[in-house]
């Protein structure tokens, strides 16, 4: 079996609760040895190291995604609804130390206290999570309306801030990984009512961070957004106007234009007005629709090019900038919805899935002087969580770091994590029997010239011995430099941040 099909028949399953004999083995593998249960918080837990870390590697890596998904060991939730935990690996010479803490938000009480599944979620029961109250005598006052942000980990007005799609990120300490409260924007957008991607993206040579919302009504709208460093207060650059919305994940930003990519993946927004469904589980895929690049020039914030291309779907960019009047996206792109229509039960034909289940990297190029589109693909192997440099986010680049997207059947499984040259096509790799790498960052050498002089950090999973370390590669080489040891086993995560 096409093994990333088998995390989208896991995800079903959790998802659905309805299982084949088959798939009830896959469940139990992915259970026991990818998304357990993780109950112990650590506070700056000296981590045992083999190798040598570099010395001017200072900093800390801050982790974030789903760690907990049982209550009681029986009722389980979708990885997508796992319960937030961060975690923190700080670099002091020589010396490594970790911490994790779940996100205290409404949920965390709601699981940990009430010892309940009753709240909602992505692809949780019973109401759309966009525009559900919680409700539950162990939340304390100051906790309420803290969302279990496991997806990523921004900055924001020099804050760390833990975000997932729905309003609002969570500010949490980066030394002590405490939950302080939502974020409070200082502008008049709608705060609730909206979806909001989790993929703000920071360009670091103007000191702006981008993103996008969508506000729900009658008459929908996709509403881009950005925001200076150390300012809270968001300024509209654009807002769309759309009938049906679709789930986009992340977007492009290069250093004159912003792009929204709108799969065909799509929901009408009464349908989530309704509230009789989980949020996912209202969006359909419609092919014939085709793709749609919606371009905002930055400086105007005048939708310049609206530019058609061909169905796909994708959760993430890897990265896009702008050169001599074209504009150049690179996306992880699949065929179709099919991973999210499993989990919505909008795809029945289960051939069609197994025939789909592929991610590849592909280069679109826009030409602003004739308003059209080309296509390329750069890295034909599977992957995803794809990462780069962060001062190259929105500007020409050379490199790309990312992860096998197919998940393993056994503990002996290989799961590459790659260094790509999407200009050559070519790549490098580090892979270990029993070791599934988490998303890969990249941390610079101070005063480096060269965009691979640093180190690429992942938290690998190694399934084999069920513990979990931090691997620092030489990002030249993709060899390993050193390791650091957990002190548990950590379950397969999201996104994560370099603070330095
Ligand atoms: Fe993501």
């Amino acid at each position: 079996m096409n093994k990333r099909i088998s995390i989208l028949l896991f995800l079903v399953l959790t998802a659905c609760n309805s299982e084949s004999n088959t798939s009830k083995s896959l469940y139990h593998f992915y259970n026991t040895h990818l998304f357990f249960d993780l109950d112990n918080e650590v506070e700056r837990n000296p981590c045992k190291v083999q190798g040598t870390i570099p010395d001017w590697l200072t900093g800390t890596l801050l982790r974030n995604g789903p760690a907990k998904f049982t209550v009681g060991g029986e009722k389980r939730v979708s990885w997508f609804d796992g319960l937030a935990m961060l975690h923190a690996f700080e670099f002091t010479p020589q010396k490594v130390l970790y911490s994790n803490r779940f996100l205290r938000s409404e949920q965390y009480y709601i699981m940990m206290k009430e010892k309940s599944l009753n709240f909602s979620g992505f692809a949780q029961d019973p109401c759309p999570v966009v525009f559900k109250n919680q409700t539950s005598q162990f939340i304390p006052k100051e906790m309420q309306d803290i969302r279990s942000a496991s997806v990523t980990i921004q900055d924001y007005a020099d804050m760390m801030v833990a975000l997932t799609e729905s309003p609002l990120p969570v500010v949490f300490d980066s030394k002590t990984l405490d939950t302080i409260g939502n974020f409070a924007y200082t502008d008049e957008l709608p705060k609730s009512q909206i979806w909001e991607s989790a993929h703000a993206q920071h360009d670091l040579a103007t000191g702006e961070t981008f993103n996008y919302l969508i506000e729900f009504g009658p008459q929908s709208f996709y509403v881009i957004w950005k925001m200076q460093d150390h300012s809270a207060t968001r300024e509209v650059v654009n807002k769309i106007p759309v009938d049906l919305p679709a789930y986009m994940h992340s977007f492009a930003l290069t250093e004159h234009y912003q792009i929204l990519v709108e799969f065909p993946f799509v929901v009408n927004p009464l349908d989530l007005m309704h509230r009789t469904k989980p949020f996912i589980f209202n969006y359909k895929w419609k092919p014939e629709r085709g793709t749609t690049f919606y371009v905002t020039e930055r400086s105007t914030g005048k939708l310049v090019a609206k530019i058609k291309d061909d169905p796909f779907f994708a959760f993430h960019h890897v990265n896009a900038y702008d050169k001599e009047g074209k504009i150049f996206i690179d996306i992880v792109t699949e065929p179709n919805a099919n991973i999210m229509g499993e989990i919505t039960e909008t795809v029945t034909n289960k051939k069609k899935i197994l025939e789909s289940g592929k991610t590849k990297l592909q280069r679109f190029t826009i030409d602003m002087a004739t308003q059209t589109l080309s296509k390329e693909t750069i890295f034909n192997d599977t992957l995803e969580l794809p990462r780069v440099p962060a001062d190259r986010t929105a500007y020409e680049y050379q490199y790309c770091y990312a992860v096998d997207a197919e998940f393993p059947n056994s503990i002996h499984d290989v799961r590459p994590l790659y260094k790509i040259d999407v200009n050559a096509k070519t790549s490098q790799k580090w892979e270990k029997a029993g070791c599934f790498p988490g998303e890969p960052i990249f941390a610079p050498r101070p005063d480096g010239q060269d965009e691979d002089d640093g180190v690429v950090l992942s938290v690998v999973l190694d399934l084999i011995n069920h513990t979990s370390f931090l691997l620092i590669l030489d990002a030249r080489t993709m060899q390993e430099l050193a390791r650091a040891e957990a002190p548990h086993a950590i379950p397969v995560g999201l996104h994560g941040f370099w603070n330095q």
